[in-house]
C-alpha cells in the first residue's frame, strides 16, 4: 500500500509502512511517567506580565493549560508540559469575546467538554459573566460561545465565576454587589454548565477587618475538596492594595445556597509577605501535579506594596500542604528568587504545535518530507501532516528545542551563522545554542522565535506567500513576517 502525498508539481509516493515506522521512531514517545520525580526546577513568576493576573491553571493529561486576564477582548491560552516552560509557552488565541477588558477566565471540564467562563463589558452594559464550550476534549479548543450566564437579577454585574460540584449537583460561585453595597460571594444552582437554574444567593460578605483593607471585597472564589470536605477559598480586601489576600469558607452541610451552610475561618489563609517581597497575593486557582500526588496553587501578586490591580500582577505557583486537622495549609508566598522543584511526575514531554506565519498564512514545513540532516525547512499550505508538527521541548531559560514530527530533526541555525538572511535547516538534534529558540509571546496569539546563537528571528523570507516560500533568520523587527502562531 502506498501513501501518496502531492508535493509541488510532482506526486511522491511514501510507502505507508515506512511512514508508520518513521512516525513511530520519530514522533517523541512520552517518557515513562515518573512516579514521584519532581519536574524541572523554576523560579516565579511562572508567567510574567502583562496577561498574568487572576490565573486559572489546569493540569490535564500531563500538560498545563493556563488562562488569565488580558484586558483585551480576547481569551488566550498557554500550554506547557512543565511549569518551567510555562513562562515562554506561546499564547494562543482561543476566543474573541466581542467585549472589552476580559477579566479572570476560569477553565474547567464538565463531562467531556471544557468550559471557559469570563467577564467582559459589552457595549457599555454592566460587566457580566459569559461562557464558551469546547468542541471536544482538547482544552485548546476550538470553542463556541454559549452566551451570558444569568447570575443576578436585572442583568446585574457578576464576575469571577467558578464551578462547584457538590452533593451530585453543579453550582457556580461568583462575586457580585449586594443591596447593602458590599461586593460579596454568591452561589447559584446550575441547570447545566451554561445555564443557571436560579439567580445567586449571598454566602459571604466582607465583614471582617482583614476583608476590608483598601476596600471591602470578597471575590475570586475557588473550591478545594479533599477527604469529603468542601472548602471555598476566595480573595478578600481590594486588589488595589498590598493587603489583598485569601480567606476560606467551609461547607457544613445543608442547603449550599444558604449562608448558614457555610462557616468562615476567622483568619486569612494566605497573605502578603514583605520579607519575601510579595504583595497582594490572590485571585488564585488550584491544580494537581501530573502524578496526582501534590496540590499546587497558582495566584497573582505584585512585587511592590504600591502596585495595584493593573498589569503588574504576575502569576506565581507553589505547592500547598495539609494540616493534621484536614484543612489546607497554603504557607506563605515565596520570593521570586526561590528556586522550586517542579510538580511531581512532570514528564517534561514536548508540546506539539503547528507554526503558522502571520504574513503568509502558511505553516512551517519539513519540505519534501526530508529526513537527512540538512533537510530544508520552508512554508507550505497548512495541513494536518506530521511534516508540519513541531515539538517544543523546554531546555530552560525560556528556550526550546524544536523538532519535526516527520524528520525527527531539529530546527537549526545553519553553520552557526549570525548575519541577517542566514539559512535555517533541520539537523540532528544536539542541544546546542544553534538549536535553541526563545519563544516569546507577541500578543494576539503570535510569538517570535529567536535563535540563541544568532539572536535573529525566524522570518518569512522576502514576505513570500506561495507554498514553498523560504524561511530564513533576520534581524528581529516584530513585523508579521516574524510572527508565528501555534494552532
Ligand atoms: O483583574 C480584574 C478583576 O480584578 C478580577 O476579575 C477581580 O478578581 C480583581 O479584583
Amino acid at each position: 500500500m502506498l501513501f501518496a502525498q502531492r508535493r509541488g508539481t510532482a506526486w511522491r509516493a511514501l510507502p505507508l509502512v515506512a511512514a508508520v515506522v518513521a512516525g513511530l521512531l520519530l514522533s517523541p514517545v512520552g517518557q515513562d511517567r515518573a512516579s514521584a520525580a519532581p519536574g524541572p526546577s523554576f523560579t516565579n513568576p511562572a508567567v510574567g506580565a502583562p496577561n498574568s493576573a487572576d490565573p486559572t491553571l489546569v493540569q490535564y493529561n500531563g500538560n498545563y493549560y493556563y488562562v488569565a486576564t488580558t484586558w483585551s477582548s480576547d481569551v488566550v491560552m498557554r500550554r506547557s508540559a512543565t511549569i518551567a516552560g510555562l513562562r515562554s509557552a506561546p499564547e494562543q488565541l482561543v476566543l474573541r469575546t466581542g467585549g472589552t477588558q476580559m477579566w479572570a477566565p476560569h477553565l474547567e471540564m464538565v463531562g467531556n467538554r471544557w468550559y471557559l467562563y469570563y467577564s467582559v463589558e459589552m457595549s457599555g452594559a454592566p460587566r457580566r459573566t459569559h461562557v464558551a464550550e469546547s468542541a471536544g476534549t482538547d482544552p485548546m479548543g476550538p470553542y463556541t460561545y454559549r452566551g451570558v450566564v444569568n447570575l443576578m437579577p436585572n442583568n446585574g454585574w457578576a464576575i469571577d465565576a467558578s464551578l462547584l460540584k457538590l452533593n451530585g449537583a453543579l453550582y457556580m460561585t461568583f462575586s457580585a454587589f449586594h443591596a447593602d453595597g458590599l461586593q460579596s460571594l454568591y452561589i447559584a444552582p446550575m441547570a447545566s454548565p451554561v445555564q443557571t437554574a436560579a439567580f445567586g444567593s449571598r454566602i459571604s460578605a466582607p465583614t471582617l477587618a482583614w476583608e476590608r483593607q483598601d476596600g471591602a471585597v470578597n471575590e475570586g472564589s475557588f473550591p478545594l475538596q479533599r477527604g469529603g470536605r468542601t472548602f471555598l477559598t476566595y480573595s478578600a480586601s481590594h486588589c488595589n492594595g498590598p493587603n489583598y489576600k485569601l480567606g476560606m469558607l467551609e461547607y457544613r452541610g445543608g442547603d449550599p445556597l444558604a449562608q448558614s451552610s457555610w462557616s468562615k475561618f476567622a483568619n486569612p489563609i494566605f497573605q502578603r509577605n514583605d520579607a519575601n517581597g510579595v504583595y497582594g497575593p490572590g485571585h488564585h486557582s488550584f491544580f494537581t501535579s501530573p502524578d496526582g500526588t501534590e496540590t499546587w496553587i497558582a495566584y497573582h501578586a505584585n512585587s511592590s506594596a504600591t502596585q495595584g490591580c493593573g498589569t503588574t500582577r504576575t502569576t506565581r505557583v507553589q505547592k500547598i500542604s495539609w494540616n493534621a486537622d484536614g484543612t489546607p495549609n497554603l504557607g506563605v508566598p515565596v520570593s521570586t528568587s526561590t528556586v522550586l522543584p517542579g510538580p511531581s511526575g512532570e514528564t517534561g514531554g514536548p508540546s506539539r504545535v503547528k507554526l503558522r506565519n502571520r504574513h503568509s498564512g502558511l505553516c512551517l514545513d519539513d519540505y519534501n518530507f526530508g529526513t537527512a540532516p540538512g533537510a530544508e525547512v520552508r512554508q507550505w499550505t497548512c495541513n494536518d501532516l506530521a511534516v508540519q508538527d513541531w515539538y517544543l521541548q523546554p531546555v530552560g531559560d525560556g528556550y526550546y528545542q524544536i523538532s519535526n514530527g516527520h524528520s525527527g530533526l531539529c530546527l537549526d541555525n545553519k553553520d552557526w551563522a549570525t548575519a541577517a538572511g542566514s539559512v535555517v535547516q533541520q539537523w540532528t538534534c544536539n542541544g546546542l545554542a544553534v538549536q535553541q529558540w526563545r519563544v516569546t509571546a507577541a500578543g494576539g496569539g503570535y510569538s517570535t522565535l529567536v535563535n540563541r546563537h544568532s539572536g535573529l528571528c525566524l522570518d518569512n523570507y522576502n514576505f513570500g506567500t506561495a507554498p514553498g516560500a523560504e524561511v530564513r533568520q533576520w534581524t528581529c523587527s516584530g513585523n508579521n513576517a516574524q510572527l508565528w502562531s501555534t494552532t
